[in-house]
């Protein structure tokens, strides 16, 4: 694949454990909403083995932001495909970022809280 142009890649994690809570619905979930707004050429999936974060899972890692994203939900990874598209910064469910040259655990929970 040619990358000239591409402006995000999501790994998508599709390890055992993200696999048993939902992982193929959030591949699913993202790849869709890349194909509904025409993003294919611009926006890059890959699905990887484990992370090494299976406790927070389902996860996918926004590159090259270096954003991990937790406990992902279909739901979520419209909203974060949306949010790479209209290049807004999401938090939800975010739990590193990469700053000041290396990885940073969020210090807060960021999982948006039902009801
Ligand atoms: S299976 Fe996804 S982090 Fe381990």
């Amino acid at each position: 694949m040619n990358l000239e142009g591409v402006s995000g890649h999501f790994l998508l994690c599709n390890g055992k454990s993200c696999t048993r809570k939902g992982a193929e619905a959030v591949t699913q979930a993202v790849r869709k909403t890349i194909n509904d707004h025409d993003f294919t050429k611009s926006i890059h999936t890959t699905k990887t083995w484990c992370n090494g974060q299976c406790k927070h899972g389902p996860i996918v890692i926004s590159y090259p932001k270096g954003d991990w994203y937790q406990a992902m939900t279909p739901t979520l990874a419209k909203q974060l495909v949306l949010a790479h598209i209209q290049r807004q910064p999401f938090l939800n469910n975010r739990l590193y970022t990469y700053a000041e040259e290396h990885f940073k655990k969020e210090e807060k929970d960021n999982t948006p809280k039902e009801g």
